[in-house]
């Protein structure tokens, strides 16, 4: 097939991927850098004694997946493989220790995987709390909220010069003694603005929430109770600072840490910027995804999977995203040295409510929850068989020993094999389709801040082709809708179209929240999903969906308000 990239995929590239001269002068077609790609990572079969035939043919087989945009590898890979650079990965989470040292180490690392396109994410929840005693002076302590401003000026500064804007995760536990100050830290709209902040709460924390208790907040040295706090009157404040601009966020914890594959190697304190991914300090972690949109046939008139291809598709990807760990060029030896330990991918999806769509199946009905559970449950399972294979030939991860697979011998070569990652970017280059798993945001769009402020329209591409077919595609509609974002009450659209191409704003909460818990009962790491209410949305709204998050088996969960930010990365209609 010849490659057939939309406008705002050709911006996105030649602003930031394609090879550029000294001059700003962009010199690498897109094909090229596919190539450029396939063979940087084909090339780590040499490592494993495969014949240069065997390579050849392998690069071809990616290039040609990438090609077809049937899958794409996370941002840094398509923009840094085969250069000098070659840092490949999205995810990183950095250990922040109670001391200045360590502090001012990790902002350093901070900058340098920023500056490579890579995020990172940390727990504050070491840091003493502020007002305690520093020994050393005498002096009092400024706590981690103060710390976080220091991370976020760092960020704001490396954003110029960097592949990308950097973006942070800062996470705290709920029992750490300023988890109040961190709450409300994001209250105001201009301040750690390179961060989003999620707190870390217990099971324990959880069940007091539900029994109205009081819990203990730790003093992180010293590992004693300093103080209580009413479960729930935390809670509440969570909750109500979520609903007025959509932060913190929440993370379940020690369910995470229940899923920890290597529990041997330490605890996970935190995840990714977008909340993913969660990581072991120093850990490292590349993504890629699969293009539902592009894997659909025809069949008796209708659309579905195509199976065959979907399973071809899964087993060369995670053989890409193995060799990737391999070429990979790790910002710090730490790093390298625990990435190699667990050998962590990331394998997910994008395009799933385009493909829904395009099979005339409404995101918020029990179809697309069943269709859900079978296409994640089958991307698990043909994951899991490649890695079984590449275990064979080139030996499980290191840290199998010990790891939650010994005791079923599951020899696999990757602790984990599956994401569902934002796909903000890569959605844009391989679509448009739509992002991960979410709903179609809107029929006909602007786009603001995904690449420093580019402003771009698009009509969804499943929604173009079904009005086309019927003949009911006209610029004047198009107008219309882009104005509204929703079809739902226009009678010029006709029913079953108006059911299929639901937005995001007409699915109702819970419907988004059962479509993020089905996905992660298949996805070895954590999906990425924002639950999105409609402006007027109550707080009791956004309590009940913390508690159906919690109920329904979720990792975390990120919820957003509509207009509740004062900059919106989507926003509906084309006026404003
Ligand atoms: O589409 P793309 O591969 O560029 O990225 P994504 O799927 O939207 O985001 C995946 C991960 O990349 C995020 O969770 C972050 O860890 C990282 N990221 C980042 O560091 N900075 C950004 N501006 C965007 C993403």
């Amino acid at each position: 097939m010849a490659l057939k990239l939309s406008e705002n995929s050709l911006k996105v590239l030649e602003k930031r991927y394609l090879k550029k001269d000294e001059n700003g002068k962009v010199v690498e077609t897109p094909q090229e850098m596919f190539t450029r790609v396939a063979k940087a990572i084909a090339a780590a079969d040499r490592l494993y004694r495969k014949t240069e035939d065997d390579i050849a043919a392998l690069e071809h087989k990616f290039f040609t997946m990438m090609e077809n945009l049937e899958f794409m590898p996370n941002s840094p890979t398509l923009m840094n493989a085969g250069r000098d650079l070659s840092q490949l990965s999205a995810c990183f989470v950095l250990p922040i220790e109670d001391s200045m040292d360590s502090i001012f180490d990790s902002i350093k690392f901070t900058a340098l995987i920023h500056k490579s396109g890579g995020g990172t994410g940390f727990s504050f929840s070491r840091l003493r709390a502020r007002s305690s005693t520093v020994r050393s002076t005498g002096g009092i302590a400024s706590g981690p909220v103060s710390f976080m401003k220091v991370f976020d000026a760092a960020t704001q500064a490396v954003k110029q010069g960097g592949t990308r804007r950097g973006a942070n995760m800062g996470i705290l536990r709920v029992d750490h003694p300023d988890i109040m100050d961190f709450i409300v830290c994001k209250e105001n709209d201009k301040e750690i603005n390179n961060f989003n902040i999620s707190v870390a709460v217990t099971e324990d924390f959880m069940r007091k929430v539900t029994k109205d208790e009081e819990y203990d907040l730790i003093d992180p040295n010293t590992h004693k109770a300093v103080h209580r706090l009413k479960a729930k009157e935390v809670f509440e404040l969570m909750v109500k600072m979520a609903h007025k601009n959509g932060e913190p966020g929440i993370i379940f914890i020690d369910r995470i840490n229940n899923n920890n594959p290597t529990p041997l190697l330490g605890k996970i304190e935190s995840t990714n910027p977008c909340g993913e991914q969660p990581l072991l300090p120093f850990e490292s972690c590349n993504l890629g995804s699969i293009n539902l949109y592009a894997l659909l046939k025809k069949a008796d008139g209708k659309f579905e999977f195509d199976w065959d291809r979907l399973k071809e598709i899964i087993h060369l990807s995670v053989h890409f995203l193995d060799n990737v760990i391999d070429v990979n060029k790790y910002p710090l030896s730490q790093i390298d040295k625990m990435t190699k330990q667990t050998r962590k991918i990331g394998l997910g999806i994008m395009g799933w409510s385009s493909a829904l769509a395009k099979m005339m199946i409404p995101y918020d009905s029990d179809e697309a929850i069943a269709l859900a559970e079978k296409v994640m449950s089958f991307i698990q399972a043909e994951a899991r068989k490649e890695s079984l294979d590449l275990a064979r030939a080139r030996g499980t991860f290191p840290a199998y020993k010990g790891s939650i697979f010994e005791a079923s011998n599951l020899r696999l070569r990757n602790a984990t094999l599956t994401t569902i990652a934002p796909t903000g970017t890569i959605s844009i280059i391989a679509g448009p389709c739509s992002s991960g798993i979410e709903p179609m945001f809107a029929l006909c769009y602007q786009r603001a801040n995904v690449l420093d402020n580019a402003r771009m329209i698009e009509v969804e591409p499943a929604f173009k082709d079904v009005m086309e077919e019927k003949g009911l595609y006209t610029r004047k509609l198009m107008e219309k809708i882009a104005e509204k974002g929703s079809v739902q009450e226009m009678k010029e659209v006709p029913e079953d179209i108006r059911r299929a191409f639901v937005t995001s704003h007409d699915i109702t909460p819970e419907w988004h929240i059962k479509m993020q818990a089905v996905f992660q009962k298949f996805t070895d790491n954590a999906v990425s999903k924002t639950i999105n209410f409609h402006e007027d949305a109550s707080i009791d709204d956004v309590r009940k969906a913390y508690m159906l998050a919690y109920e329904m088996g979720c990792k975390g969960l990120t919820i957003y308000r509509d207009k509740s930010r004062s900059e919106q990365v989507l926003s509906v209609g084309t006026k404003d």
